[in-house]
């Protein structure tokens, strides 16, 4: 698997990206899906949300986070006091991967590590260009294809590290499609919102200093 790198432009904008992405062949996974979804929100804002990928919503209509995950992730960041506007929402990697279940429904399948690995470029790309303060990991697949393979969500959720190659912090949270599965969906929403309450502190120590 080449990766993603040939397909990426240099030096450009989120526009030319977002146009870029949509002949990639980094991977396998551009085969199946409707469309590439790259990231979405302003060239300036303060804070990237990185999520696993699109999901079957997001697959249809070509944007980040417009179904029920997203919804989950939008009244979070409201009850943080996150302004949505300041927020970058992309995934790691950009095609929705899928089996189809009883020949017509799609059903959501993670991506390999060899999938996320290769559609890193896009990331790096969106990270040169909009320059977050901090980033928000969404689950193990985007913190571990951020960080390392290592990284466990359980153990380091809530802490506020470093990306010192991208002048960043990072915190990582659970996905908010694991609250949507969970049996006790309050208490895994109280604790995603605990998380995002850490990041919502460091944006406000950051514009303070
Ligand atoms: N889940 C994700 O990780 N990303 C999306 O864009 C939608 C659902
Ligand atoms: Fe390219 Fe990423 Fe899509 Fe793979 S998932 S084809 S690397 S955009």
């Amino acid at each position: 698997m080449a990766g993603a790198q040939e397909y990426v432009p240099a030096g450009t904008g989120l526009p030319e990206l977002r146009r870029a992405v949509q002949d990639c062949q980094g991977c396998g996974l551009y085969r199946n899906a409707t469309q590439a979804v790259f990231g979405e929100g302003r060239e300036s804002a303060r804070v990237m949300v990185i999520g696993e990928q699109p999901g079957e919503k997001e697959d249809r209509q070509g944007r980040p986070f417009v179904g029920p995950a997203g919804r989950m992730l939008d009244r979070a960041l409201v009850d943080v006091g996150i302004d949505r506007t300041e927020v970058y929402v992309t995934n790691a990697t950009k095609h929705f991967k899928f089996s189809r279940e009883r020949g017509k429904r799609r059903i959501h399948q993670k991506p390999s590590r060899t999938e996320v690995r290769a559609c890193r470029p896009w990331l790096e790309a969106e990270l040169r260009v909009v320059r977050p303060d901090l980033v928000i990991c969404l689950g193990a697949t985007a913190a571990q294809g951020l960080l390392r393979p290592s990284f466990r969500i359980t153990q380091e959720r809530g802490a506020v590290l470093e990306l010192p190659e991208h002048d960043a912090r990072v915190v990582a949270t659970i996905h908010p499609s694991a609250i949507l599965r969970a049996e006790d969906r309050e208490t895994m929403y109280q604790g995603f919102v605990a998380d995002l309450r850490v990041a919502a502190g460091v944006l406000r120590s950051l514009q303070a200093g």
